[in-house]
């Protein structure tokens, strides 16, 4: 099976995990994507959706998908995103495209993040992908500064030659070469650093289940 196919199938697999008249949170990126359209299909059990971005609010209400503003929702059941990697505790990197603070923020009200990912996605020790740090523009040298200090070799994300540029108007350092072996506490550490939107790592608050795309059917790990 091809990495889309595998991505296909968790997407399939995560209706099961959609209430009946709830809301739900929805991540962003090319698995949320695939979601969104098996979503569209059943558009008329569910009261609507929160988008974790603009990209992913326009591709809710090319469904016909009513997307709801946090701000209006006291609470949901689950929010259902992809991840760029997931340990065997559930802790994940994610960000690669760009999204994680409104991820992040979402995530946070609902009761539970199932996570969906192809097989790939599964890691020992998180770090080989590079780890997104959104930032506050005028921190990027002292942040970058601290994430050297932490052992990882930080980098401005790019876009066509600029600075890469968030649906919140900030800017993403892609730190490298980190081993994340202590996730929890890493994330706590990046967070409090002055001029950090969000850390990429949801460890403090991951995934509740994951629904993995292997070549033997989609596995469901439990955390
Ligand atoms: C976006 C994310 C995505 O969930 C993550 O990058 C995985 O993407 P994909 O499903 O395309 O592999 O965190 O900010």
């Amino acid at each position: 099976m091809t990495q889309d196919e595998l991505k296909q199938a968790v997407a399939l697999a995560a209706l099961d995990y959609v209430v009946d008249g709830a809301i739900i949170g929805v991540g962003t990126g090319s698995t949320a994507n695939f979601f969104i359209d098996e979503l569209g299909k059943i558009k008329h059990r569910i009261k609507g959706a929160v988008a974790s971005s603009e990209a992913t609010a326009a591709r809710l209400k090319s469904h016909g998908i009513s997307v709801f503003d946090l701000n209006d929702v006291d609470n949901m059941p689950v929010y259902i995103d992809g991840a760029d990697e997931i340990d065997h505790s559930g802790a994940m990197i994610k960000g690669g495209g760009g999204a994680l603070t409104r991820e992040k923020i979402v995530a946070s009200v609902a009761d539970k993040f199932i996570c969906i990912a192809d097989g790939s996605k599964l890691v020992d020790v998180m770090g080989q992908f590079a780890l997104p740090v959104e930032i506050i523009p005028m921190a990027e040298a002292s942040v970058a500064r601290s994430l050297r200090a932490l052992g990882a070799k930080p980098a401005l994300r790019m876009k066509e030659g600029k600075a890469y540029v968030t649906d919140n108007g900030c800017h993403i350092i892609d730190a490298a070469g980190l081993q994340i072996r202590d996730p929890k506490a890493l994330e706590a550490q990046i967070n409090q650093l002055p001029g950090v939107v969000s850390v990429g790592l949801f460890a403090l608050q991951g995934a509740a289940v994951c629904l993995l795309g292997t070549e033997q059917g989609v596995k469901t790990l439990k955390f």
